[in-house]
Order: C-alpha cells, then structure tokens, then sequence
C-alpha cells in the first residue's frame, strides 16, 4: 500500500483524476491511498490567504510559507518517507525514480502555483522534481503523473504484471510495435511472424523491433541498456545500414 499525501490549493483537480482510471482502481483495491491537504484550510486569518506581495518588490504574489508547512505538519506519514516538490527548476522525473517510489509507504507531493512559492518552502522537500522543460500554471498536473506513474507500479494496480513486463523504459528498451486483429487493414499487413506461432522468433523479432526503435527514436537509452553479444550484433547492422 502506498499513501499519497497531496498538499495543493486544487484538491478537486487531483479528485478528478483519481476517481477514474487505473489509478482509481488501486484505490478501490486499498492498494493506493491518495488524500490532499489544502493550505487554504490551514488558514487562520478571515479571508483565508495563501499569497503575498514580494519582498523587494516586483510583479505577482508569491506562496506565503505558512499555510504550506501547517499543512504540512498535519500530514501523519513515516519518519524520512519522500517529499516530492513539484517544479520546473527540479530534476527530471524518470523511471528509475518511479520505481524507487513504489517501494515507499508514505510520499508527500506538494503542488506550487503559478505565482511561485517562498524560498522557504523548499525546505520542506526531500526531491524537487520536473516532468519537463516547459512551465504550467501549477504543479497538479506533474504531482498527478508522479501519482500515475508510481500508482501503476504498486502490485496489483495494474491487472497482469505481463503488462508491465512488455512496455516502454523496461531494460532501458522503448517498446516495440504491437498489432491486434485484423491481420491486414487499409493496405497495411501485421508482420508475418507475428502470425507464424513460433514463440521463439516472435521474441527474436520483438527484441529486435524494441532495439530498433530505441536506436531510432532515443539512441541515449542504448547506453543503459542490458545488451547482449546479439543485440549488439543487430545495432551494428542497424548502423551499417543507418536504416
Ligand atoms: N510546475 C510548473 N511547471 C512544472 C513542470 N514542468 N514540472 C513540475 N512542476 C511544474
């Protein structure tokens, strides 16, 4: 089991999400817990505000430390458990910190907003992290990719594990393609192979498509990839021929 802690101005928008989907599934199986922790209600002044103009001056209102750290502070989660700060200046999220997060019991996400937040803030975080370098108006949408991506890995949130095993950034490999029926649409043939039933040559020729597509699509994933004397054999091909 996994506890979300979310510390946003926007609870509805997390609730949104996590009343649908996989994730929402997860949460009916009590494999995941998501609760939010608004600092609005954290509060103590009369018209309950959560910004302030900058010191030294300059445009906008900036996130007043306060309410963050009470909300904060209400939290009931394990002693060291992470603390995520959702920002464009952190590091980027990636696979690898996803499945460390799954092993976790408590994680703590605190979504900024567009005004930005005080320095102080910061303090609170174990882990500023960016789902990219681009900027939004709030952390909800980053802190609800963290929850998915996390989400999906807790044992039995996703049906069959086989789901997990055969995807993209698994042994460092993008995913290959994958085809249903029919076996031939609009002038397009799914693979021979495919079709062949020869459970060795499909593995081959999946290995091989996810190698391909890896070398076309993100060739920096190759160097942490797991290769094999034959996988490389395949990528020196692939070079040859710069397909
Ligand atoms: N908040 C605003 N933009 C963000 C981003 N790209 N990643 C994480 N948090 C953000």
């Amino acid at each position: 089991m996994v506890n979300f802690h979310i510390i946003t101005l926007f609870p509805e928008l997390i609730s949104v999400y996590c009343s649908t989907s996989i994730i929402c599934r997860g949460i009916k199986a009590e494999k995941i817990q998501v609760k939010t922790y608004n600092p609005r209600d954290f509060c103590h002044d009369k018209y309950r505000k959560v910004d302030d103009t900058p010191y030294g001056g300059g445009v906008g209102m900036v996130l007043k430390p306060e309410p963050f750290f009470a909300a904060f502070e209400s939290i009931e989660k394990s002693p060291d458990s992470p603390v995520l700060l959702m920002t464009p200046q952190g590091i980027p999220f990636h696979q690898d910190l996803a499945d460390t997060l799954a092993e976790q019991k408590d994680i703590t996400i605190i979504c900024g907003h567009y005004e930005g937040f005080d320095e102080r803030i910061r303090t609170l975080a174990t882990h500023e992290v960016s789902i990219g370098d681009f900027v939004l108006t709030g952390g909800e949408l980053p802190c609800l990719a963290v929850i998915d991506a996390v989400g999906r890995l807790v044992p039995g949130v996703v049906g069959k594990s086989i789901s997990l095993a055969h995807e993209s950034f698994v042994d460092s490999l993008l995913e290959g393609p994958q085809y249903t029926k029919p076996a031939e649409f609009s002038g397009m043939d799914v693979p021979e192979v495919l079709l062949s039933g020869n459970h060795q040559e499909i593995a081959r020729w999946r290995r091989r498509q996810a190698l391909r597509q890896t070398y076309l699509k993100r060739p920096d994933l190759l160097k942490e990839a797991n290769l094999t004397a034959e996988d490389r054999q395949f990528l020196e091909s692939l070079t040859r021929q710069d397909c």
